[in-house]
Order: structure tokens, then sequence, then C-alpha cells
């Protein structure tokens, strides 16, 4: 009998880490490796930030915190809402938890019943399926193409609900795409799900605050003020604020759905960091004045890669609103064989080339649910983006024969 679980062969290790793992174990033994792969802000944490930690340490706020979080934050979440989303919650409608990351982890856990579904668009955060999956739920995806610049419509979002619908997942600007829905793009979904009142809505925010050119970033629950109670809305301060080693993220919502996630964590890991709650406290009361300086600099890198991209014979992107990824297609690819003979069969096929043959870690579109595409994360130095975009034309100009069709 096997010492591992079940539950453990049902999922899949996290392939984002798993491939920034392997580059960083590539560049150990000395190749020169350009990683497209982080999913994090090349920034460091404002010092503001660093030196609240400090503060808290000096005053002893080192002892377990309430579980859903100390009320200072929870109340700075409030009012946080209030300030950029116009919501209004109260902080016993918040939890804290030791990131996004772990607060969707225990939304899924806490409302889940096995062979719940929840409908996922695809292509999507590579931990949403497996989440489900660990709390015995079923994903439902809907493929949403280029043409639709990766993003839901609402007749295949009616046409996947059943009656075992729990969730749909929202993810704007999403990871991969960088795409992020406008008011109205949001209000035609929502009109949706105001029909089926058994649908709750999952809304993961964690990029809200990187969006470019004047793009107005809304939330579901501004948008469809009567679906309040069926609204689980996710954040953090890990994107926003480069903090993703700090580890605060948080959820507001529904009284008995906070509740019930308050409760799976109070026998996980009880509170978040009470250093990192002090830390996201001055993140979100603080100085808000650098977060445009880092927004200008991400578009430059979008608008830099966006054109070095397309200008390749091969590969195609369409323009992010958000985030700081771009998920490009390399349809053109699929088929054509390598300079040592591989026949470049898939987009993961293309990722290991790019990896092994001319040093740039880029994710594979399969690892997001759709394919043949490829995600490239521009947290990253112009010079840098530019020396990887190089290396990606070489690789492309490198390949030989006929691109297969690929529907
Ligand atoms: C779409 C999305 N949601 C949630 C998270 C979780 O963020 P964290 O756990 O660092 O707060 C990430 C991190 O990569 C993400 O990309």
């Amino acid at each position: 009998m096997s010492i591992l679980a079940n539950r453990v062969k049902n999922i899949k290790p996290s392939p984002t880490l798993s491939l920034s793992a392997k580059a960083q174990a590539l560049k150990a033994e000395g190749k020169d490796i350009i990683s497209l792969g982080v999913g994090e802000p090349d920034f460091d944490t404002p010092k503001h930030i660093c030196d609240a930690a400090k503060r808290a340490m000096d005053e002893g706020k080192t002892r377990y915190t309430p579980v859903p979080g100390t009320m200072e934050l929870r109340q700075a979440v409030c009012d946080k809402f209030k300030r950029d989303n116009d919501l209004d919650y109260t902080a016993d409608q918040i939890v804290v938890g030791t990131g996004g990351k772990q607060i969707l982890y225990n939304a899924f856990q806490a409302t889940l019943n096995a062979g719940d579904e929840v409908i996922i668009p695809a292509p999507y955060w590579v931990s949403y399926p497996d989440m489900v999956a660990l709390a015995e739920g079923t994903s439902v995806f809907i493929e949403c193409p280029a043409s639709d610049n990766f993003k839901l419509k609402p007749d295949a979002l009616k046409a996947a609900i059943t009656d075992k619908t729990k969730w749909l997942i929202l993810n704007s600007p999403s990871n991969p795409t960088g795409g992020a829905y406008t008011h109205d793009e949001l209000k035609a979904l929502t009109d949706v799900l105001l029909e089926y009142p058994h649908v709750h809505l999952m809304v993961d925010d964690i990029y809200e605050h990187l969006v470019y050119e004047g793009f107005e970033f809304v939330t579901p629950a501004q948008v469809e003020p009567r679906l309040m109670d069926r609204i689980l809305t996710i954040n953090g301060v890990s994107k926003a604020y480069a903090m993703t080693g700090w580890r605060i993220g948080y959820a507001a919502g529904p009284l008995d759905i906070i509740k019930a996630m308050s409760k799976i964590q109070s026998q996980s890991t009880s509170n978040a960091s009470s250093i990192s709650q002090a830390a996201a406290l001055e993140a979100l009361q603080g100085d808000q004045t650098f977060l445009q300086g880092w927004k200008d600099t991400f578009q430059k890198r979008r608008d830099l890669v966006l054109g070095l991209l397309n200008d390749i014979e091969g590969i195609e992107c369409v323009k992010p609103e958000g985030a700081f990824y771009i998920f490009a297609s390399c349809a053109s690819v699929i088929g054509k064989t390598t300079k040592s003979g591989q026949v470049i069969a898939t987009d993961e096929d293309f990722a290991q080339y790019l990896l092994a043959e001319h040093g740039v870690s880029v994710v594979h579109g399969a690892a997001f649910g759709l394919s043949p595409f490829f995600r490239i994360s521009y947290a990253l130095s112009s010079e840098d983006l530019t020396k990887a975009c190089t290396r990606i034309a070489t690789a492309c100009d490198e390949l030989t024969g006929q691109a297969a069709a690929v529907a």
C-alpha cells in the first residue's frame, strides 16, 4: 500500500514553479538563460512597507493574530474596497490568508462538495483546476480563443452552466493573457448569472492595479450590485506592491463563505504572518504614488515585447490590457523541424526547444489549458527582454519545413 494519498495523484505540481526551478538549475550550471517564466514583478518591495515590517518586529507584533487577520488590516482592506472599487464591506466580511493562493484554496475547500462544477475559462491560471480537484470538484473548461482576446463570452457561459455549477471563476487582468474585461464585457456576463441564482462568482483581482494606457479596471461586484451576495472577490498585495514573498492575500464576500474559509484556515495555517500583515497594512494605507512609475515601466516593456514578437515570422500576439504577461501564438512553428532534427509537435516542444537550444525560458500554453501558445512574462529589464526576443527570432528562423495546419 502506498504511503501517498490518492489526491496527490490527481494533481500536478505547478508547471510555472517547476519551469522556473528548471531555468534556475540551468543558470546554476553556468548556462546563459533568460527566464521569461517569472510570475512576479522585478521591483523591490517599497521601503516604507519594509520599514513597517521592521517596526512591527520592534514593537513585538510577533504573536498569533485572529485567524482572519488583524482588525486593522481587515479594516484597511474594507477601506481599499471603498477607495478603489466603491464597494462597502464590513471587517467581518474579510478574511486574510497566506497569499491569494491560500485564499483561493480555502474558498474551494469551504464550498465544494464532490462533483460540484466550477466553470473555468481557458486559458486559466495554472492552479485553479488542481485546487478544484483537491476539493473534489469538477472543472468545466470553456476555451476562449485569441480572436475573442481570450475572453469569456456570455453565450459560451450560458451553455456551460448545469444544475451542478457552483462557481464561475473570472480573473482580470488575466494570468496568462494579460487581458482585462471592460465594464460592458463584465455586465454581459453578470447578466447571464442573474438568470442562474445557484451560480456564484469567484473573482480573482490580483492584477487589479497593473492596467495600462488608461484602461479602467472594474470588478464584477461593482458592475452588478444585485450579485453582491453571490460574489467572492479575491485580491492581495503580491503583484501591485512587489510583495510575492510576504504571502498576503485576502477575500471579501458573503458572511457565510468568509466564516467557512476562516474555519478551514483555523485548522491549517491559523493566521498569515503577523509581520507580513503589518507590512500589508502599510501597503494598503501608505503611499501609492510609486505605482504609476511601475505601471509606466511595465507599459513600455509590454509595447517593446509586443513589437519585437509580432515582427517574428511564426509568432503572433494580441495586445493585453494589463498584468505583465503576453500570451503568444506559436501555431506557425508547429510541425517544423529544429537544426538537430527534432519536430516541434506541440507548444511544450517549442518551449523545451527555446530553453535547451536558445537559453530562453517560457511557459507553454498547454499548462494554461490553451494550445499552441506560450506565455512570456515581461517583468525583466528592457535589455534582457530585447535579448530574449532576438533569441526567439533566431530560434524561429532556424526551424525548417512546413508548419502543420493547427485548428
Ligand atoms: C491569477 C493569479 N491569482 C492568484 C495568484 C496568487 O498570488 P499570491 O498567492 O502570490 O498572492 C497568482 C500568482 O501568480 C496569480 O497569477
